[in-house]
């Protein structure tokens, strides 16, 4: 039996096992890699968190938000694990259905709906929640007209505030998701909205991501609630049968600790809204980032270093292509970097304050600056830690740049396996997105 060791080890040896193997080199200077055992354990922590804390039975669907990370095969892993998707587009929709993802496990929740991918959702049987009256107005339609067996709920945002990252705080007071619980008549209409709708039995509310406190979540649950309990003693009966508590679980990007922990925050909604976890709600989770961002690591190559107004600076293949919200807002997403020799050893020696560049041709593509590491050589490579969720899955096409290959890994004493999880982008497949078929079309 092969002994796993802890994520930062399984990670240098794989880092190694890439240089060594040309996975990664001079003609490959960027890629992405995937702890396979890192996410297994991520998913069963998931699992084993709520089983805690709800009675045994009770319905827990651990929906993988699939933004956090667009990859089929890692849809496919999380879905061997038992986890199944939620989905906010008709690409995610397309990808979920690729990774083999059930309709029964499968939740579809973005803001901007169209009658096509309500109609397809409804008629694949998959979960909805309804963004706010209008999309309601239209699944009414739908419902008349066909039998469905999706489970249909009502996103409610509770505006109990927002956290540390504005672009993610959805419960604001003026958020665009969801139905404004505390705006003058809303909860009155959303009580209707269910008494009048014996179909509608579910309630969502997901009260933002990164930088959203644990103890504000918990309160954006504990609001999502006391609502069910007020529609359902109006019912008469437990017509709100499911939660959809959302995702949001935020990651620790400073050091290789995971914290905080699933199991934190199922304890904390047990003391907070023990009712919501007696076993008379089924319940929907939909973390992204809590499962896949420590898992993740770009590798990228030092092309050149040089010196500039005595900053020494090293020009390296990871930039704001594969890290956009660090390049953009490098105040709210600093990533650690790790630095590594040509055949890709962890690099010793003193730190000297240096700035870590990417390739894109503007002046902010830094993923650091003055960040003290070892000085970084040509030829070494950077690591970009922590990056399994929203980077280098999330490709922005500035310079037209390629996507860069996606690799998962298992490493323990036995040695390291690699398997490809996406191929680099071609020079053709650049050219072909980019209108290369209607070459013609302006003239
Ligand atoms: C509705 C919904 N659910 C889940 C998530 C996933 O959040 P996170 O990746 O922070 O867990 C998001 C993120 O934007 C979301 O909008």
């Amino acid at each position: 039996m092969a002994s796993d060791t802890g994520a930062a080890t399984r990670r240098e040896q794989a880092i190694r096992a890439a240089v060594e193997a040309g996975l990664a080199g001079p003609e490959v200077p960027i890629i992405g890699l995937l702890d396979i055992t890192g996410i297994r354990s991520g998913a069963a922590a998931l699992r084993t968190a709520f089983e805690d804390v709800t009675p045994p039975g009770t319905p827990v669907l651990h929906a993988f938000a699939v933004k956090a990370s667009p990859l089929v095969a890692v849809l496919r892993l999380l879905r061997d694990e038992g986890i199944g998707a939620e989905v906010a587009s008709p690409g995610e929709l397309a990808l979920a259905r690729a990774a083999g993802v059930r309709p029964e496990h499968t939740v579809l929740d973005s803001p901007a709906k169209t009658p096509a991918e309500l109609r397809e959702a409804l008629a694949l049987g998959i979960a909805v929640n309804a963004d706010n009256p209008q999309e309601l107005a239209r699944i009414d339609a739908l419902v008349a007209s066909a039998p469905t067996a999706s489970p249909l709920g009502l996103r409610v945002n509770p505006q109990i505030g927002g956290g540390s990252i504005g672009a993610l705080s959805t419960a604001t007071a003026t958020s665009k998701f969801g139905i404004a619980l505390r705006d003058e008549g809303a909860r009155q209409w959303v009580v209707r909205a269910y008494l009048d709708r014996p179909w509608l039995n579910r309630l969502h509310t997901h009260s933002g991501s990164q930088g959203v406190p644990l103890a504000l979540m918990a309160e954006g649950v504990r609001a999502a609630y006391e609502l069910a309990e007020e529609v359902n003693a109006a019912a008469g009966r437990q017509q709100i049968n499911t939660v959809d508590i959302g995702g949001g679980l935020p990651v620790n990007f400073s050091s290789d600790e995971e914290t905080p922990t699933y199991a934190d925050y199922a304890r904390l909604l047990k003391a907070t809204v023990p009712g919501l976890l007696d076993g008379r709600y089924g319940l929907v989770t939909e973390f992204g980032r809590s499962l896949l961002a420590k898992h993740g690591t770009i590798l990228a190559r030092v092309e050149y270093t040089k010196t500039s107004g005595g900053r020494p600076i090293a020009v390296t293949h990871a930039g704001v292509q594969v890290a956009t919200r660090t390049v953009y807002a490098p105040a709210s997403w600093p990533l650690r970097i790790a630095a590594y020799d040509s055949k890709g050893r962890p690099k010793t020696g003193p730190e000297t304050f240096q700035d870590v560049a990417g390739p894109a041709c503007f002046a902010g593509d830094l993923l650091a600056e003055n960040r003290e590491l070892p000085l970084l050589e040509q030829g070494d490579y950077a690591a970009v830690l922590d990056t399994g969720a929203y980077y280098f899955a999330h490709h922005y096409a500035y310079n037209s740049l390629a996507r860069p290959g996606v690799f998962g890994f298992t490493a323990d004493s036995e040695g390291t396996a690699f398997a490809t999880v996406r191929t680099p982008q071609t020079l053709k497949e650049i050219v072909a997105e980019s209108g290369g078929d209607h070459r013609d079309a302006l003239l």
